[in-house]
C-alpha cells in the first residue's frame, strides 16, 4: 500500500478512537518507529506472551522509599518471591535485603538500567523513583534529575524492551487553577512545584510513549499514601503518617499544615492494590492511561478527632510551614476518580475510621483504645 493512503488510514482510524490506550490497538506495529536511543527496539515484533503476562519479572526503581518495600512484599504473594526485584541507590536494611532479591540500580546511568532489565530479563517496570513535593523545593536541580531525566531513562529503556511501566502520579499534579472540589481525570494542570511539574511531564510522556512507540504506559494519581511501617520523605501529605506516629508515641504533635486544610489521602494496602488492579486491567479496558483514584479526604482537626477516639489525651498544636501550606492550597481537595471505577473496576475498602484504628493499633495503642472505653 503506497505509504501517503497507509498513513492517512492510520490517522482516521486514529481519530475515531476515543483515548490513547486505544490508539494503540489502531497504529500498525510498523509504524511505532525507531526509538530515541537508536537502539533497536523489540517493540514492533515483540508479542507479549500468555506466560510473560501470568508471570511477570518485575523491576521496582526507588524502591527504599516508602512505598517500594510494601509493593514488593505485595507482588512477590501473587507472583513469587524471586520474580521481584527492589532497587535502589541506597543500601538495604538486613531485613529487607533478606527478604528477596534486592540490587543496585541508579535510573540516571541508562546503561545501567538496561542491563539490569536485560540480565534479569524484566518484563514488568514500577518506578517509585521520585523526590517529593516539600523536599523537592528545597533542591530543583535534584528533583529535576531524578524526576525527570531518570524519567526519560526509564520510558526509553521500558520502549526498548516491551515493557509495562507503572508510573506513580500524584495530586500534585494539579495546581491552584484546577477545579478543587472535585477534581476530574481531566482538567487545567498548572502546578506550581518541581515535584507536580515532573509529574504532568511523566503523564504527558508516558501517554506520547504509549501513543508513538506502543509502550504499555500505565499511571495513576494517588492522593497522600498513609503507610504504617515505612515513612514517607519530604511530602505535604506526610504530616498525617507523622501524626499517628506521634500521637503513639508522645501523645502530641505539631501540625505544619492549617486545621482545614483539605487533602485527599489514602491508605497504603488500597494504593497498592490499585496498583496491581491497573497493571493487570486488559489494555482495552482502559479509556485513558492515567486515572485519579480515590479513597477519602480529610483536614488535620478531622484527623485528629479521630485520633483521640483512641488518644483520649492527644493534643495537637500548629505551627505552620509557609511553603507546604501553599503547596496544600493549591492542591485537590477530592480527586474525582469516577472513571477508574467504572474502566476497571477501582473501589477503596479504607475509610477514615477504618485507617486510623489500623494505624492506631499498628502503633500500639491498643491498651490506650482499652482505656478509653
Ligand atoms: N505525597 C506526596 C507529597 O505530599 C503527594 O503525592 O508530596
Amino acid at each position: 500500500m503506497p505509504v501517503i493512503r497507509m498513513l492517512s488510514r492510520v490517522v482516521s482510524q486514529m481519530q475515531q478512537s476515543p483515548a490513547c490506550g486505544c490508539w494503540l490497538l489502531a497504529v500498525p506495529a510498523r509504524f511505532l518507529g525507531t526509538l530515541p536511543r537508536q537502539v533497536q527496539s523489540d517493540a514492533s515484533f515483540h508479542s507479549v506472551s500468555f506466560s510473560e503476562i501470568d508471570h511477570p519479572r518485575i523491576l521496582i526503581t526507588g524502591g527504599l522509599g516508602q512505598l517500594g518495600v510494601g509493593l514488593a512484599n505485595f507482588l512477590r504473594k501473587r507472583f513469587g518471591k524471586q520474580n521481584v526485584i527492589l532497587s535502589d541507590i541506597r543500601k538495604p536494611p538486613n531485613h529487607i535485603f533478606h527478604s528477596g532479591p534486592f540490587i543496585y540500580s541508579d535510573i540516571l546511568d541508562y546503561k545501567h538500567l538496561r542491563e539490569v532489565v536485560v540480565n534479569n530479563r524484566i518484563t514488568w517496570l514500577f518506578h517509585y523513583s521520585a523526590l517529593l513535593s516539600a523536599v523537592g523545593e528545597t533542591n530543583v536541580s535534584l528533583a529535576r534529575a531524578v524526576n525527570i531525566t531518570g524519567l526519560h531513562n526509564v520510558l526509553d529503556v521500558a520502549a526498548e524492551h516491551s515493557l509495562r511501566l507503572f508510573v506513580p502520579s500524584s495530586i500534585g499534579a494539579f495546581g491552584p487553577t484546577s477545579p478543587r472540589n472535585p477534581t476530574p481525570d481531566l482538567c487545567i494542570q498548572r502546578p506550581r512545584t518541581i515535584y507536580g511539574v515532573s509529574k504532568v511531564h511523566a503523564e504527558l510522556m508516558g501517554e506520547y510513549y504509549c501513543y508513538r512507540y506502543g509502550l504499555d504506559f500505565r499511571c495513576l494519581r494517588y492522593p497522600g499514601i498513609i503507610s504504617a511501617d515505612t515513612q514517607p520523605g519530604g511530602g505535604t501529605t506526610d504530616y498525617a503518617v507523622q501524626m499517628f506516629h506521634d500521637a503513639a508515641k508522645n501523645g502530641k504533635f505539631e501540625c505544619n499544615l492549617k486545621p482545614t486544610t483539605r487533602l485527599p489521602m489514602m491508605y497504603i494496602d488500597d494504593c497498592l492494590r490499585a496498583t496491581l488492579e491497573v497493571m493487570e486491567a486488559p489494555a482495552d479496558s482502559l479509556s485513558m492511561r492515567t486515572y485519579n483514584i480515590s479513597a477519602m479526604s480529610f483536614t488535620p482537626e478531622e484527623l485528629a478527632q479521630e485520633v483521640l477516639k483512641h488518644v483520649p489525651e492527644f493534643q495537637m498544636t500548629y505551627n505552620v510551614d509557609s511553603v507546604r501550606q501553599a503547596i496544600a492550597d493549591s492542591w485537590p481537595m477530592n480527586l474525582d476518580d469516577s472513571t477508574a471505577r467504572k474502566d476497571w473496576g477501582w473501589k477503596h475498602d479504607f475509610d477514615l475510621p477504618e485507617l486510623v484504628t489500623t494505624m492506631m493499633n499498628f502503633h500500639g495503642s491498643d491498651t490506650r483504645v482499652a482505656q478509653a472505653n
